[in-house]
């Protein structure tokens, strides 16, 4: 059986994925550069540096400002998203994530969090999640960011768990990625065409309980999509 979950936060334990969206809209705008759902799939899981030079390069922006005009655009877009944040409560956990924090913590699961984002233990103590959870990766500490294996390799090892003993759960293309590359097992939360279908796949956190994550382990070996 699995050992531990790594879990990605942005749209896996709430909607702040919704949130970096609309921060990074407001941004483009001031760049008069339009980015739109389909194009910011691409920037879901991804550090706040890399998405910004994705938007410039999405932009033909790419080398037109200098790093401290490039740093004061991140910092802008990051200013404006903690002010979306200073709301969100425990009210704002997504459907069966807490139960299966619970859950996995009775069955002697470990848990990690393998967040991209800075401000993920902010929003962990906001949300009242952060004693469910045995380690949080800090995200400048890995060499590369996802779509690149460090973040997830580090959780597990920080866990003190093998990687492949570990199910990975991730909302975004380049979380799935890192996953898969750093052995551990994906789970996607979202649709096949932004996520592919060779993966488990759940429409939501609302039907992601412990007994699924059991049946995925047992189940691995074999095709998975539908
Ligand atoms: C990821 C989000 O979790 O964190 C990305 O999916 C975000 O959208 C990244 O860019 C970095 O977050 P932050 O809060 O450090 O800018
Ligand atoms: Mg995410």
């Amino acid at each position: 059986m699995f050992q531990g979950v790594l879990f990605d936060l942005d749209g896996v334990i709430t909607d702040t994925a919704e949130y970096h969206y609309l921060a990074w809209k407001k941004l483009g705008e001031e760049l008069g550069i339009s980015i739109d759902r389909g194009f910011n799939e691409q920037l879901k899981g991804v550090s706040r540096e890399d998405s910004l030079n994705l938007i410039l390069a999405y932009g033909g922006q790419t080398d037109v400002y200098s790093p401290e005009e490039f740093a004061a655009f991140a910092k802008r877009k990051n200013d404006n998203y903690v002010e979306m944040i200073q709301q969100i409560s425990p009210e704002n956990i997504y459907p069966g994530i807490l139960k299966l924090l619970q859950d996995l913590k009775k069955a002697g699961v470990k848990t990690a969090l393998a967040s991209a984002s800075k401000n993920g233990p902010v929003l962990l103590d906001k949300m009242s999640l952060s004693s469910y959870f045995d380690t949080i990766v800090d995200p400048g500490s890995v060499a590369a960011g996802k779509p690149a294996p460090d973040i997830f390799a580090a959780a597990a090892e920080q866990l003190n768990v093998p990687v492949n003993a570990c199910i990975g759960i991730e909302d975004s293309q380049a979380g799935i990625t890192a996953i898969k590359a750093s052995g551990a097992l994906p789970v996607g939360i979202g649709k096949a065409e932004d996520l592919g279908s060779d993966i488990p796949l759940l429409p939501s956190t609302a039907e992601l309980t412990y007994a699924y994550l059991k049946n995925v382990w047992e189940h691995k070996n074999e095709n998975t999509h539908s």
